[in-house]
């Protein structure tokens, strides 16, 4: 397939939201069509979902939250993401399959290779071309948080035990996956983080 496909995964407070916003004005201003999106939520279902998967109060067994998060994918990716790919843009997304498999799997109940499977069977296999892992300590996460929200959503309210659980999860993936992935020190400067990521994406799409 054409295109360009980067997703960026990391826990709370790692800054995400920010270099998606710099990568994003960086590409425009080279001339490319971005589309920026996020899971859960990219679509008008997925707002649905993601109101009832983040926000809905009361317990949600496992196997149905991690179905909820794929029904997001498979919506997303059917309708948004792969026709945006096969128009040859480049799609910048917040979080994709592996925050399912680091955050469902993390709450020690499904395994990560189930839940990649789910993850892989809705997306109809689509994996990103470069997935940028802004790791940073699960307490300064938490701290620059703090600053910012007065309520949790359901895993934000979920203990520095989990966080710490959801970053191992996503080291290991990354160890697992180095040619797909970047990782960064998400404690670094705003400016040097966003300097290595786009120093990567010229790479694949020079
Ligand atoms: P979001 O508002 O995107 O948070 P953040 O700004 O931290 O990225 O919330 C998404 C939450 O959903 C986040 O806590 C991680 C969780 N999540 C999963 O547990 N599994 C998934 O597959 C996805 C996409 C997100």
């Amino acid at each position: 397939m054409a295109g360009l496909f980067v997703t960026l995964e990391g826990g709370d407070g790692s800054g995400k939201t920010t270099q998606a916003a710099l990568l994003e004005a960086w590409l425009v201003e080279r001339g490319e069509t971005v589309v920026r999106t996020r899971e859960p939520g990219g679509t008008d279902l997925g707002l649905e979902l993601r109101q009832i998967v983040l926000h809905r109060k009361g317990h949600i067994a496992p196997r149905a939250e991690a179905l909820l998060y794929a029904a997001d994918r498979a919506h997303h990716v059917a309708t948004l993401v792969r026709p945006a790919l096969e128009r040859d843009e480049i799609v910048l997304q917040d979080r994709y399959i592996d925050s399912s498999v680091a955050y469902q799997g993390a709450g020690r109940v499904l395994g990560a290779d189930e839940v990649r499977e789910l993850s892989l069977w809705a997306a109809e296999g689509l994996l990103p071309d470069l997935t940028i892992l802004l790791d940073l300590d699960v307490r300064l996460g938490r701290s620059r948080l703090d600053v910012a929200r007065t309520e949790y959503d359901r895993l934000e309210a979920e203990k520095d035990d989990f966080h710490s659980r959801v970053r191992q999860a996503y080291l290991d993936l990354a160890a697992a996956e180095p040619t797909r992935f970047l990782v960064l020190d998400a404690s670094q400067s705003v400016d040097t983080i966003a300097a290595s990521i786009r120093a990567r994406v010229a790479e694949l799409r020079g």
